[in-house]
């Protein structure tokens, strides 16, 4: 299975979701790929309605880990769920940059979202310093490791986004990228033994999208400004259908 996931962020108002939507709904997508979108909390009623009954599933773009109780403005797996949500993604770097999530904050989220049913999209990635300072690898390690302590699960999806390439357009390449992946799938293999698909993400535009897209250890893409606007996110998909 390869994965198309867009992330919508606060991109988008209530009617160019909607919009959006209505492109991914339309898409031809080759047998194998799951198409996944992931529009704002007050978004994601419109858009399941929009996206229901087709091929494209329904993601949010964080959760809460406890279940129920006085956390005032925190969305929970539960309430997602009954939006017909699939998937979320957690721990992605500007949560973690803009509203101080930590590694053992992500696990709680890997955690909870497995109990209550709903996939999670863990998002790993190095700053530029540490990259420079030629930590990936430890960082990716590290994020990886906890974010799956104690956790025991048959299917585990990962997106790698180095933190320099998101939302900078300087994408990574294509053979950085895999090393990553393959360092990924190595470190699921040895402490969680589950299938492990490793997504990439970091400005991917149509432009660079069929790189990534055909090389191995890249199971798929986390797109965030270019699912965003009709036209991009046009041309994206239209790359799925083949
Ligand atoms: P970008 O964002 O495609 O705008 O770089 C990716 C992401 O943050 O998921």
């Amino acid at each position: 299975m390869k994965y198309f996931i867009a992330n919508w962020k606060m991109y988008v108002g209530r009617a160019d979701a909607v919009m959006l939507a209505e492109i991914a709904r339309a898409a031809k997508t080759a047998e194998g790929v799951q198409t996944i979108v992931c529009p704002s909390f007050v978004h994601i009623d419109a858009v399941g309605r929009v996206v229901s009954g087709s091929a494209v599933v329904l993601g949010a773009q964080d959760a809460y880990f406890e279940s129920s109780g006085a956390f005032t403005s925190a969305v929970g797996i539960k309430e997602l769920k009954e939006l017909g949500v699939s998937h979320v993604l957690v721990g992605h770097s500007e949560r973690r940059r803009y509203f101080g999530e930590t590694d053992e904050a992500v696990n709680k989220k890997v955690k909870a979202a497995y109990a209550g049913g709903l996939q999670p999209v863990v998002c790993v990635g190095e700053t530029e310093q540490e990259r420079t300072a030629g930590q990936t690898e430890s960082r990716v390690s590290a994020q990886v490791r906890t974010a799956f302590q104690g956790v025991s699960v048959k299917k585990v999806i990962i997106a790698y986004e180095p933190i320099w390439a998101i939302g900078t357009g300087k994408a990574s390449s294509s053979a950085d990228a895999r090393a990553v992946h393959q360092l990924i799938k190595q470190i699921v293999k040895e402490t969680n033994g589950s299938q492990c698909s490793v997504l990439y993400g970091g400005s991917v535009t149509p432009d660079n999208m069929h790189e990534f897209w055909n090389t191995t250890d890249i199971d798929g893409v986390l797109v965030g400004g270019a699912s965003a606007r009709k036209e991009t996110l046009s041309s994206l998909l239209a790359l799925l259908s083949f």
